[in-house]
């Protein structure tokens, strides 16, 4: 039996599939690579390029495999790009997720784990953000993150599925062996982006307002290593087999840092001095965006190991230092 895990070559995508295969779990892997990298699909894994709004592959897939779980990273993830086409959103992430539930309901795949975002919360009630808060995206990518966990609730009430949705908070890092990491196109993530300045691709970093309601005038956010999300798979999918019910839980590190952290964390690990320059307000962009992880810990048993900023740090470093132009060379 087989972990179908759909979008396994993007960046959360192919961190999971990496910490699946050392479980020693048989993988299969679905991603149209039209935003993932065939390079970060680990050799051990079979690979399909399908696209999940192609119900005749997802239904070959289901009869060529045998499956009991699916991990679903299948989307967009861009919240500027959602804003400016929606209906590629709606399209990719809502349409996709349809076409797929219906062919695991048409063969009999009743686990799934869904890869969902703190961007479903939108403007925060109070920090630390509990599961129960309200939900009230603020842009069109968290919109239709919020809509795929609630067509998954449906669905599980009409039929035999059950999900666990996983709501991350900043993901970041790269894989120990150096291997994978983050590489976007275009990047648009803090520590991707403040790395380019000692990588030479870029003279500074901006930072997007200093007038926020926080302790210097920067936002807020809640960084958490892509491994510890990886795990967080892993044991949900466990959950799930062990007849665990259909849930959300939020995966962070229960820590926030400023921007301006972030860089000063970024100097001491490469030892460059990253000028960066204060740049008005990005639209959309929450003062403070910080997890209660408490449920996760509790429920799964999840306890994230690499939860040093420093650490974080180190690691994407190491993937971009070797990488600098991520899987194309
Ligand atoms: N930032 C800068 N300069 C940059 C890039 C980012 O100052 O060049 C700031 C942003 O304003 C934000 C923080 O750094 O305050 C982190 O920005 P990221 O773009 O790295 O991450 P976001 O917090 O915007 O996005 C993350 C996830 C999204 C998710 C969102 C929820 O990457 O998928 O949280 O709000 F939708």
């Amino acid at each position: 039996m087989a972990i179908l895990v759909l979008g396994g070559a993007g960046y959360i995508g192919s961190h999971t599939v990496y910490e699946l295969i050392e479980a020693g779990r048989d993988v299969v892997v679905a991603d149209n690579l039209i935003t993932g990298f065939k390079a970060a699909i680990h050799p051990k894994a079979r690979f399909y390029q399908v696209d999940i709004r192609d119900r005749k592959a997802a239904d070959q897939l289901f009869e060529r495999e045998q499956i009991d779980g699916v991990i679903h990273f299948a989307a967009f993830s861009q919240v500027g790009e959602s804003m400016k086409n929606p209906l590629k959103y709606y399209d990719n992430n809502l349409y996709g997720t349809t076409v797929l539930l219906q062919s695991m309901v048409a063969h009999g795949v009743d686990k799934i784990v869904f890869s969902s975002t703190a961007a479903t919360y939108g403007e925060p009630e109070r920090i630390p953000i509990l599961e129960s808060d309200k939900t009230v995206p603020t842009n069109c990518y968290g919109e239709t993150k919020l809509a795929m966990e609630k067509m998954m609730r449906w669905t599980g009430i009409a039929h035999p599925m059950h999900y666990v949705a996983l709501r991350y908070f900043n993901a970041c890092g790269a894989h120990a062996s150096g291997k994978i990491g983050e590489a976007h196109d275009p990047e648009t993530h803090l520590i991707p982006l403040i790395l380019q300045v000692p990588l030479g691709k870029r003279e500074k970093i901006s930072i997007y307002g200093d007038d926020y309601p926080t302790k210097d005038g920067t936002c807020i956010r809640d960084y958490i290593h892509v491994s510890d999300l990886a795990q967080a798979h892993i044991l949900a999918l466990d959950y799930l087999m062990k007849g665990g019910e259909s849930d959300v839980f939020n995966l962070g590190n229960g820590v926030g840092f400023t921007v301006k952290e972030v860089i000063d964390v970024a100097r001491a690990v490469t030892g460059h001095p990253i000028p960066s320059e204060v740049v008005p307000r990005r639209a959309g962009d929450p003062a403070q965006l910080v997890a209660s992880s408490d449920k996760a810990k509790t429920i799964l048993g999840w306890k994230p190991q690499l939860d040093s900023l420093e650490t974080i740090v180190a690691s994407a470093w190491n993937w971009h230092k070797a990488h600098p132009n991520g899987f194309n060379g």
